[in-house]
């Protein structure tokens, strides 16, 4: 399809809105459209009245803001008339970098564009406009999780984190190779997401780098409420850890039941814990459910310790592996600063980005684990070795390099990162996380 008008602003009007709801609660008439037309992008089905209104209320807990681009023009009939062809959303996320270090990002979710307009531009001018206004709220960097992994990169973000879904065999599990601790009781989800379950997160979140902050929709649906869908769910049940001799809760799972191609599995709902110990033993735990063949995992971080743990550590199958949390630093003084570091030391990078928010060189001189920036040029400054410039890279792939996930050393062997040998290995080494990033939020 080839596009009718090359001036986007003459064929549509990008608007931003914040959502609302009547006084029945039900989505205004601004927001419910809106809704509709996410729904479409993500091949969801209608919401039912109960749903609509449960969502609307919480983008608004959330303080979201919206983008709806409209057509100027919609033929008669069509959803056109009110629906808008491309929605984009964004809210306040925060990010934990560990050890209760973090920063807030500019989360970006929601983004859709009808097939009968795609490719006309609109998913950039909605992200152009979504990014110019998260550099006036003084956003150092913007977030988003991608149904594609091609998509993003273009306009700067890195895949910073990658999640695994796994299968662990119960029959060749147990009995761990060391002992686990305290003790697991079986809870109603009413008690669990009656303030427990939040406080556990709360605390997981503080020391586990590349946690980000939930969504407020999220908690209905971890502790077992409602589905993914928004209607009531059946079929989950939960569980809390307490550490050997006291009373305080320091873990819970959720998790569902059901059969897969002739076998029956536990599968995982959610999985937090503020300690090893804790994790541990909720794994030893799932492991224990009689009348099963499998546990699945589809939140599991690379490095995971129940690999060194199991009895037999064939009996973990990795099912896939992809990109989880997107970074893209809008602020490199903010960003870098705001993150603690393993080792000191002082490191030059020269940061190309193509919508311009983040281009310079730039001295990053780390201080008892304090980063401080200075920013040299608002150039490129060219060579690695010729103006004092250590690494030269994307913006992408600085947001890949955040968390500590990602390795400048692995990066500079896929060619995209360009460094001496010495300052790649220096920068990984200032960047080690203080444990393995772990992400389990979904947005
Ligand atoms: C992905 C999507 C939002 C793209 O919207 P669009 O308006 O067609 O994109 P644009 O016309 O603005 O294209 C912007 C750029 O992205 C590229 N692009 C767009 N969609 C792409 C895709 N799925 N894969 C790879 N590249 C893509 C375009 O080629 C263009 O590149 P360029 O600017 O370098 O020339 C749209 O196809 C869509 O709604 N998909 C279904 C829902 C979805 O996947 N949402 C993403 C949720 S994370």
């Amino acid at each position: 399809m080839a596009p009718i008008n090359d001036d986007f602003s003459d064929r549509f009007d990008l608007r931003e809105f914040t959502p609302g709801t009547d006084a029945d609660g039900a989505p205004d008439a601004r927001t419910a459209p809106w809704m509709d037309a996410v729904g479409m992008g993500f091949h969801e089905g209608t919401l039912s009245h109960e749903s609509a209104a449960r969502m609307a209320a919480d983008f608004v807990e959330d303080g979201e803001t919206f983008l709806g681009v409209y057509l100027r023009e919609p033929f008669p009939g069509s959803v056109d008339e009110t629906w808008p062809v491309g929605t984009f959303t964004w809210l306040r996320k925060g990010l934990s970098w560990g050890d209760g270090a973090r920063v807030d990002t500019q989360a970006i979710t929601g983004v859709t564009v009808r097939p009968t307009e795609r490719r006309r531009g609109i998913l950039r001018a909605m992200m152009t406009h979504a990014l110019t206004r998260g550099v006036e709220q003084g956003y150092a960097l913007a977030s988003l999780t991608a149904s594609e992994g091609t998509i993003y990169r273009r306009f700067g973000f890195g895949s910073a984190i990658r999640e695994r879904a796994v299968s662990v065999r119960r029959n060749r599990a147990l009995p761990f190779l060391a002992p686990t601790s305290g003790t697991v009781t079986v809870v109603p989800l009413a008690w669990l997401a009656d303030g427990v379950g939040r406080g556990v997160f709360d605390r997981f979140h503080e020391r586990t780098p590349g946690s980000m902050v939930r969504n407020s929709g999220t908690w209905p649906v971890v502790f077992g409420a409602l589905t993914g869908d928004g209607e009531k769910a059946k079929d989950v049940r939960g569980a809390v850890h307490r550490a050997e001799g006291t009373d305080e809760i320091d873990g819970y799972v959720t998790w569902r039941v059901k059969d897969s191609g002739g076998e029956t599995t536990v599968e995982v709902v959610d999985l937090v814990y503020t300690d090893d110990a804790a994790y541990l033993s909720m794994w030893e735990f799932l492991l224990s459910i009689d009348l099963n063949d499998v546990v699945q995992y589809k939140r599991s971080r690379l490095d995971d310790p129940i690999v060194a743990a199991l009895a037999d550590n064939r009996a973990y199958d990795v099912d896939h592996e992809e990109d989880h949390v997107w970074l893209r630093v809008l602020d490199v003084p903010a960003t870098l600063s705001s993150r603690p570091y393993a080792v000191d030391g002082s490191v030059t990078l020269a940061v190309s980005d193509a919508m311009g928010f983040a281009t310079g060189t730039y001295r990053l001189d780390v201080v008892s684990g304090a980063g401080t920036v200075t920013r040299l040029s608002s150039d490129v400054l060219s060579e690695v070795d010729g103006a004092g410039v250590d690494v030269a890279l994307d913006v992408a792939d600085l947001g890949a390099l955040l968390i500590g996930s990602v390795s400048p050393v692995t990066l500079a062997a896929a060619g995209l990162l360009r460094a001496s040998d010495e300052a790649a290995l220096r920068l990984r080494a200032m960047l080690l996380p203080p444990r393995t990033p772990h992400g389990i939020t979904y947005f």
